[in-house]
């Protein structure tokens, strides 16, 4: 999809352009080597990513500008950085695959590590908080608002009887007593899909408001693009899709955008083939109608 991504967010030719989700910046530097004269603002909320991708774009010297920041905030960091409105906006949601392969972040249910999750380290709020400390119910509320997690009830009651053993610090730990409480057996999977996803996807999720700051994004996208200028967003998850897409549906009624993806795109067959994780993966485009006041 970085293909696709790029062909949409360029077309305008726009000379700003912001990556609110860096990553290893992938996106960004297919976005600065299509497109010579543009400048670029990167933002990530964890300073691992954002130092091994500043490494990575070092080449473009100042035309890169990175901050670790919450897209939430995205038009403070514009006031910031002095910029004004700008060309295109490209969100592409959740984690990379290095931050899930790191067992120290505890976002693997097949490596284990401590109940973090957090992607900003200098936030205090971390998943064993929430494990350890949400009661029976709002654990269950949690995982069910979070991610649809069916069995929430079921996992919420498991969680709260191994409690009183003790507290429950670790991944795998956590995984097991998932699958247990949905009636599998934690050493025997039964599909490609490991019972404990939507648990770690729901934890993970409320750790970092992520559902809460892409809303505010969504919020201050209009005032923060130009006329002409485009918004993509690339989601994983159907409760992220459906906020984005009805986002884009209320302000496009509104005027204040043009849809360019009536449906989202998906990633290619081949694409899926190379990396499994782009199966999921949607890709909404709107354009800002008008000029900002
Ligand atoms: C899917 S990865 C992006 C990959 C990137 N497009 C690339 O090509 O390498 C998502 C990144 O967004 C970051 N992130 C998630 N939520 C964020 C937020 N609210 N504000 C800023 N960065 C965020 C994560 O730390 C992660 O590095």
């Amino acid at each position: 999809m970085p293909e696709e991504v790029c062909t949409f967010l360029l077309e305008g030719n726009p000379r700003l352009v912001v990556d609110c989700t860096l990553g290893l910046g992938g996106h960004s530097r297919l976005i600065l080597e299509k497109s010579a004269g543009v400048r670029l603002l990167g933002l990530d909320l964890d300073e691992d990513n954002l130092r091994i991708a500043g490494q990575r774009l070092a080449g473009y010297g100042d035309r890169v500008v990175l901050r670790q920041a919450n897209f939430a905030d995205l038009s403070a960091v514009l006031r910031e950085v002095g910029w004004g409105p700008v060309g295109a906006i490209l969100a592409d949601l959740g984690v990379s695959s290095n931050q899930i392969e790191d067992a120290a972040r505890g976002l693997s249910f097949d490596r284990d590590g401590p109940l973090d999750m957090r992607l900003d380290r200098t936030q205090t709020l971390t998943a064993a908080d929430l494990v350890n400390g949400l009661s029976e119910g709002e654990l269950a509320d949690l995982l069910y608002m979070q991610s649809q997690e069916h069995g929430s009830r079921k996992i919420s009651k498991r969680i709260c009887q191994a409690r009183r053993q003790g507290r429950l610090d670790s991944t795998v730990a956590l995984a097991r007593l998932v699958a247990s409480a949905l009636g599998q057996d934690p050493d025997a999977r039964r599909s490609r899909i490991h019972p404990a996803t939507r648990t770690f996807m729901a934890l993970r999720m409320s750790v970092n408001r992520e559902l809460q700051s892409l809303r505010r994004l969504l919020e201050q996208a209009p005032d923060c693009l130009s006329a002409g200028g485009r918004l993509a967003i690339i989601s994983f998850h159907s409760g992220e899709d459906r906020i984005v897409k009805e986002d884009f549906r209320a302000r496009a009624q509104s005027g204040v955008y043009r849809l360019l993806t009536k449906k989202p795109a998906v990633a290619s067959e081949v694409e899926c083939a190379a990396n499994p994780r782009s199966r999921s993966a949607k890709l909404r485009v709107a354009e800002r109608v008008g000029a900002v006041a």
